[in-house]
C-alpha cells in the first residue's frame, strides 16, 4: 500500500495547548518506519501551515471559528489530494477538530468514486456538540455534528455538499463522555455509539462485529481515532482524559479485527498531546496500535 502521512500541527479547536506537537511525535516514535516494516511505501508530506493559536474565549459558542475554518481547509485539500492520487492517508493531528476537514474530504473522494463509506470514530467522546449545546466552545466538540450538517456555514460547507456524511455511515466506540444536551442530540440523530458500558458487557469483540458489519467490497473504511479513545492509565499523553477507556488488550483487539477487513482507506490520529506526555509513550503506544491496524499480528494470519 502507497501511504502518505499529513501533519496538521494545531491545537486550534482544543481546550488544552499542546496537540500542536503530535506530528512530530508521531515522527519520534517511528510511525514512518513502523509502516515502511510493514511492506507499505511510505511518503512523509511534512506539515500543513495555518494561523497560530490566539488563545482566545468562545464568541457566538464558538473558539476561533475563522482559524478551524482555515485548518480544516488546508487537511481537506491534501487528504482530498492523496486519496485522487490513489494513496491511503494518515493524518497525523493536530487536535479533532480536523476530522471535518479530513472526513469531508474522504466523503467527497467516496461520492466522485462511487464508493460507500464507514466511518469508525474511535474517542472517549461524541464530538457531537453545536455552539448551543457546547459547554466549552471548543470545536474539537463539534467534528462529527459538522459533519452532518449541524454547525456553522463555513465548516459544514468544506466539503463541497451539505451535509457531507449521513448519520448512518458512522460508528462510535469506546465513548464515556457525552454532555448533557449532547447526549439528547445523540439520540434524536440516531448514531450508532458502542459506549463503554456496552463494551463492558458484550466485549470489544462483539462490538467492533457489529461495527463492522455490512463492509462490502465497494465500502471505504475511515477510522478517525482520538488517542483518548484509550484508558488514560496506558495514554496519558491527551489534553481530555477520561478514565475507563479500552484496554492494551481490548485496543489492539479492535485494531486487528479493523484490519482483518482490509477496507480501511485512510486513518487520522488526532488528539496526542506531547506536552501531557510520558517519555512519548503515548505516541509509543500509537504506534505499536497502528502496526496492528496495519496487519501486524502475532501469529501468521490464515
Ligand atoms: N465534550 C467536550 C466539549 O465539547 C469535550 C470534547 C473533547 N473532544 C475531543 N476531541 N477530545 O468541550
Ligand atoms: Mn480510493
Ligand atoms: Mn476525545
Ligand atoms: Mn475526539
Amino acid at each position: 500500500r502507497s501511504i502518505s502521512l499529513i501533519g496538521a500541527p494545531t491545537d486550534i479547536g482544543a481546550g488544552a495547548r499542546g496537540a500542536s506537537m503530535g506530528p512530530e511525535a508521531m515522527r519520534v516514535a517511528g510511525i514512518g518506519e513502523a509502516l515502511r516494516a510493514r511492506g507499505c511505501e511510505v511518503q512523509d508530506r511534512g506539515n500543513l501551515a495555518g494561523p497560530s493559536n490566539p488563545w482566545q474565549p468562545p464568541v457566538d459558542g464558538y473558539r476561533h471559528l475563522a482559524e478551524v475554518v482555515a485548518w480544516n481547509q488546508a487537511v481537506h485539500e491534501a487528504v482530498y489530494t492523496e486519496l485522487r492520487d490513489g494513496r491511503l492517508p494518515i493524518l497525523l493531528g493536530g487536535d479533532h477538530c480536523l476530522g471535518l476537514g479530513s472526513i469531508s474530504a474522504v466523503a467527497r473522494h467516496c461520492r466522485e468514486a462511487g464508493k460507500k463509506l464507514r466511518i469508525l470514530w474511535l474517542d472517549a467522546h461524541a464530538d457531537f456538540n453545536t455552539s448551543e449545546l457546547t459547554p466549552s466552545g471548543n470545536i474539537h466538540g463539534m467534528p462529527v455534528a459538522c459533519l452532518c450538517g449541524f454547525g456553522p456555514k463555513e465548516l459544514v460547507e468544506i466539503g463541497g455538499q451539505v451535509p457531507a456524511i449521513n448519520p448512518k455511515w458512522i460508528r462510535q466506540i469506546g465513548i464515556r463522555s457525552v454532555d448533557e444536551g449532547e447526549k439528547r442530540f445523540v439520540h434524536e440523530q440516531d448514531l450508532e455509539v458502542f459506549d463503554m458500558r456496552y463494551i463492558d458487557e458484550m466485549g470489544m469483540r462483539h462490538a467492533m462485529e457489529l461495527a463492522l458489519a455490512t463492509l462490502d467490497a465497494n465500502t471505504h473504511l475511515h477510522v478517525s481515532f482520538d488517542v483518548d479513545f484509550l484508558d488514560p492509565d496506558i495514554a496519558p499523553g491527551v489534553g481530555t482524559t477520561i478514565p475507563g477507556g479500552p484496554t492494551y488488550r481490548e485496543a489492539q483487539l479492535c485494531m486487528e479485527m479493523i484490519a482483518d477487513t482490509g477496507r480501511m482507506a485512510s486513518l487520522d490520529v488526532m488528539e496526542l498531546n506531547p506536552a501531557l506526555d510520558v517519555r512519548n509513550k503515548t505516541a509509543l503506544l500509537a504506534v505499536d496500535l497502528i502496526e496492528s491496524l496495519f496487519g501486524k499480528s502475532t501469529l501468521m494470519r490464515k
